[in-house]
């Protein structure tokens, strides 16, 4: 599968041109509305420069379309793709709001367009260390999730002017590493969020998140993010998996099992970083769909599910924390098979 990327700026370069190389996925071609990013691009992949997204779309070498753009003109753009059948990977969110998001993977599916969404953090390998334990029963019944991240994103740009963008653009990860952990969607969610004096988003940068389901089995998950943390030093991520059996818990670079019988606790194998390793995962996944008919599991429906989440949650930390229904059915609940999908 040959792609055709659209949009060459930070993500493009920092994380999809990395990864597509590392991972021998062959880049045919590129396009920006900034020339110079697109001949960047092309530099370090040896693509061709298409001159707009149609163009890149419409060209034989082009099997599979990245869109690497920011979610404001995705709507315009993604109508257009779809236009040529091409299955697209997008990046997150789809939309800001559900009823576009709806209305655009509504439309893809009338159209027979495959659309995938770009939920790197589901392929993240010290994330797949903790799935493999899951898979293997390690853990036993899961009882408790906690995601909690210090990072600093206090500047002012085109995503940090959004109002919601700690929940749409960037926590969208974790309500979504959620739904995959769980294997479940919440029905509910109560969110607070904070600001630092003088801060440059237009929004809050600070979350606490709790996440409520429909069934009493499902574990309690709370999400915490600081994005505002003053000293790089102090940059922390860490994702904890407690279950009756032992307890699983990565970091951003490694995982480690600790199990609840006083054994001494063992060092997880971590296949790869997530950058690279996590952002082939998306793109492979969907060509393996489409190649094998192996299920998507990041389809653009699915997506719907972690945006319901996270729009949920903006709201409720706009009336201070009350709980707010998800606007999404709860799925069924999958269990850890489901986990095997993300793999390598
Ligand atoms: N999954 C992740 O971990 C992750 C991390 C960062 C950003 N993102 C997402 O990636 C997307 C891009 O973010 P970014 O930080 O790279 O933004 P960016 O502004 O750095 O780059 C976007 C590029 O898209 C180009 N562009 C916009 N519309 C276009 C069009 N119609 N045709 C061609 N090029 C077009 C712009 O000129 C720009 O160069 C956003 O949806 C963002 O949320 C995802």
């Amino acid at each position: 599968m040959r792609v055709g990327l659209v949009g060459c700026g930070r993500i493009a370069h920092e994380a999809h041109v990395p990864a597509y190389t590392a991972a021998g996925i062959t880049v045919a071609a590129v396009c920006d509305l900034i020339p110079d990013r697109a001949a960047s691009a092309a530099r370090a992949t040896g693509a061709a420069v298409a001159t707009t997204a149609q163009e890149l779309a419409q060209r034989d070498d082009v099997d599979v379309i990245d869109v690497a753009t920011p979610p404001s003109g995705r709507p315009d753009l993604l109508r257009e793709l779809y236009r040529t059948g091409k299955p697209i990977l997008s990046q997150k969110p789809l939309a800001y709001d559900l009823p576009t998001a709806t209305a655009l993977v509504q439309e893809a599916e009338d159209l027979g367009v495959a659309l995938a969404v770009n939920h790197n953090a589901r392929w993240a390998p010290a994330h797949c260390a903790i799935y493999r334990q899951m898979i293997d029963g390690a853990l036993g019944q899961v009882y408790a999730v906690q995601h909690h991240n210090r990072f600093n994103e206090d500047v002012d740009t085109w995503y940090t002017r959004h109002p919601d963008y700690l929940f749409l653009d960037h926590g969208i990860h974790y309500v979504d590493l959620a739904r995959v952990l769980t294997g479940r969607t919440p029905t509910a969610v109560a969110a607070v969020a904070g600001t630092r004096p003088g801060q440059r988003p237009a929004g809050p940068v600070i979350y606490s998140v709790n996440l409520r389901y429909a069934d009493d089995e499902a574990p309690h998950v709370v999400l915490t993010f600081v994005n505002t943390a003053p000293a790089p030093a102090g940059f922390d991520f860490r994702l904890i998996v407690d279950g009756v059996d032992a307890t699983a818990q990565a970091t951003l670079f490694a995982a480690d099992l600790l199990p609840a019988d006083g054994s001494p606790p063992r060092t997880l194998d971590v296949l790869g970083e997530w950058t690279p390793d996590a952002f082939s995962g998306p793109l492979l996944s969907l060509t393996r769909h489409l190649t094998t008919g192996d299920p998507l599991p990041h389809s653009g429906r699915d997506h719907l599910a972690s945006l319901a989440v996270a729009v949920a949650a903006a709201q409720s930390a706009k009336q201070a924390g009350a709980w707010t229904a998800v606007d999404h059915p709860p799925t069924e609940v999958t269990g850890s098979a489901h986990l095997a999908a993300y793999l390598p």
